[in-house]
């Protein structure tokens, strides 16, 4: 049943109902902010509730979005596999587009929102199914495993799909000595360094990761030679050879308490190191910034808005879905 629109005041009562949130976000978010973001957080909790609707948010996603409204947070394969598992009849995935199509494909039922329809990402943009096909003529016979930055044309043309946290595992899975690897270049030069499988590559890049530079890390690491380098194997070869520690973004959260690091630097997008800073309060993280403009499309009052208004649902042709979900779904077997 609608409801009549919240105003968005900072009232006692909105300040009391998110006072445990502001604990957490102590470190990364300044006082004069919460009155801001406060009022849209108790807004958007409120309309989940009446909606049905669970909210997944990518580790790149803001803090008042990270700890303020989701449900799940965590890499791709952990919101695809929530996705999937989820009993709610609504998912608003603050993320980009791909990882929106990703849940509707494996949730066909359900209504997928995304905030903006906007927020792609170069990956996915860099390559189309019918790409795939013209690989698969010159290259015949050959396995395509892919990357789940991409849309599902190019998912639907594929064997199976991997994530940055199993890439090395699926490539493995298959038993060729041959693969066609899409589309990220330097995630299969870091997966080409890991396996004896011969890999064809494609030139897909992140944009935000192949904005790193090898001359960046070694500059943090003159300033504290004891500085822990953790990176994401999106970036270039060069800045992973300067890297204590290569993995996908729930990779580098583990890692940080295992490496018992005091100070650390999380070379990826860089709202995660604002999200994982609440939870180890002895750990300083160095911040360079890269931000990732699409997922920086998800906003507090865009979410609201898509709550209210149900924009924008995401749909998947389900001549596409279904060759699509059996290549997700052989990634998720493994
Ligand atoms: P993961 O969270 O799977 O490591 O992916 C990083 C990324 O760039 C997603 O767009
Ligand atoms: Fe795509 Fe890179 Fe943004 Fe991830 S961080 S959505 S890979 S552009």
């Amino acid at each position: 049943m609608p409801t009549a629109p919240l105003p968005l005041e900072f009232t006692p009562e909105v300040a009391a109902e998110t006072a445990p949130l502001r604990a957490r976000l102590a470190r990364t978010m300044p006082d004069v902010e919460w009155p801001v973001h406060a009022p849209y957080i108790a807004a958007i909790r409120r309309l989940a509730r009446e909606r049905g609707a669970v909210i997944l948010a990518h580790n790149y996603q803001t803090p008042e979005i990270f700890h303020g409204v989701a449900d799940y947070v965590g890499d791709s394969l952990g919101l695809a596999q929530r996705a999937a598992a989820s009993d709610a009849e609504v998912i608003v995935q603050c993320g980009v587009h791909f990882m929106a199509e990703t849940s509707k494909i494996l949730a066909p039922e359900k209504r997928v929102l995304i905030p903006d329809l906007e927020a792609g990402c170069s990956l996915a943009e860099s390559i189309t199914g019918a790409d795939v096909r013209l690989l698969r003529e010159r290259y015949p016979g050959v396995p395509v495993v892919t990357y789940v930055n991409t849309s599902a044309d190019v998912k639907a043309e594929s064997d199976i799909c991997c994530t940055s946290a199993n890439a090395v595992e699926v490539v493995e899975s298959l038993g060729a000595e041959r693969v066609i690897f899409l589309p990220d270049e330097y995630l299969g030069r870091y997966v080409a360094s890991r396996t004896d499988v011969d890999l064809i590559l494609w030139k897909g890049h992140c944009e935000v990761h192949e904005r790193f530079t090898p001359e960046e890390v070694r500059s943090m690491r003159r300033f504290d030679p004891k500085l822990y380098v953790l990176a994401h194997p999106e970036c270039p070869p060069e800045v992973l050879a300067e890297a204590d520690y290569v993995g996908s973004t729930s990779g580098m959260i583990g890692e940080i308490g295992r490496s018992g690091a005091a100070r650390v630097v999380l070379i990826t997008e860089c709202s995660m190191s604002d999200n994982v800073a609440a939870a180890h309060p002895a750990v300083e993280f160095v911040r360079p910034c890269n931000l990732c403009p699409h997922m920086k499309r998800n906003t507090l009052s865009a979410i609201r808005r898509s709550l209210e208004t149900g924009s924008h649902e995401v749909h998947v042709d389900p001549a596409l879905a279904q060759p699509a979900r059996r290549a997700i779904e052989r990634m998720l077997e493994l």
